[in-house]
């Protein structure tokens, strides 16, 4: 029997750039087309199955091994440091990490500086580099709210294109990092399924230099 390859892909406009890579890359599965609302898919043939996950979910499925490969963004590895491999910056879903802050904000270094971020241990860690002290003010959505209500004095978020910033009188001040989707991979997988998932990797990797 086929060694079959469990892959997490993110739900979502990024997960359909993703699928279309594999697509490309030789491991279609027509029936993940069709309009339903089944979460998995498999091609017997190419030895290939997809989930469909929440984007921030993919991390956990791979390090607890219920995928063998998956794709998540680097915010969410740099996150949550799951123990998984990252194999392959795919260069889909490019945007930054970043400190961001109404327009005239100026940082007064003599008080603690509240920062509204989901991220926040990525927050932690840029700070912490800096010896900057800060008030973390962890939220789950709609981060651009905390400093135009003076919930916090900047905040740290993704930034795409910048334009969410702006509708709201907000700026980009600092890049912390910039974010692409990754391959990544379960560590025991790819102990014990190396040549099926190299080949993935290989043949993903052929169609990242197509893109670039
Ligand atoms: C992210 C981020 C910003 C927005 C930035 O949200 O939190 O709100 O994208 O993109 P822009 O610079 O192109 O305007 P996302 O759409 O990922 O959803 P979220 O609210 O779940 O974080």
């Amino acid at each position: 029997m086929k060694t079959m390859i469990n892959v997490a892909l993110p739900k979502g406009r990024l997960g359909e750039k993703v699928y279309a890579m594999f697509e490309k890359a030789g491991y279609d599965c027509s029936s993940i087309k069709e309009n339903s609302r089944k979460l998995t898919f498999e091609n017997e043939e190419k030895g290939i199955r997809y989930f469909w996950v929440k984007p921030s979910d993919v991390a956990i499925y791979v390090e607890r091994g219920a995928a063998d490969i998956g794709v998540a963004g680097k915010d969410i590895l740099l996150e949550y440091s799951p123990d998984v491999y990252e194999l392959l910056d795919l260069g889909l879903g490019k945007c930054r990490m970043a400190v961001a802050g109404k327009t005239d904000f100026t940082d007064d270094t003599e008080k603690t500086l509240r920062v509204a971020t989901k991220f926040v241990n990525i927050a932690m860690d840029y700070y912490s580099k800096k010896s900057r002290d800060i008030d973390i003010i962890k939220l789950n959505g709609s981060i651009e709210l905390a400093p135009i209500l003076g919930l916090s004095d900047v905040i740290v978020d993704i930034v795409e294109t910048g334009t969410t910033l702006k509708e709201n009188n907000l700026a980009p001040l600092e890049t912390i990092v910039p974010i692409s989707a990754r391959l990544i991979s379960n560590k025991a997988s790819f102990k014990f399924k190396t040549a099926e998932i190299e080949a993935i990797k290989n043949a993903i990797a052929l169609q990242t230099e197509v893109n670039s």
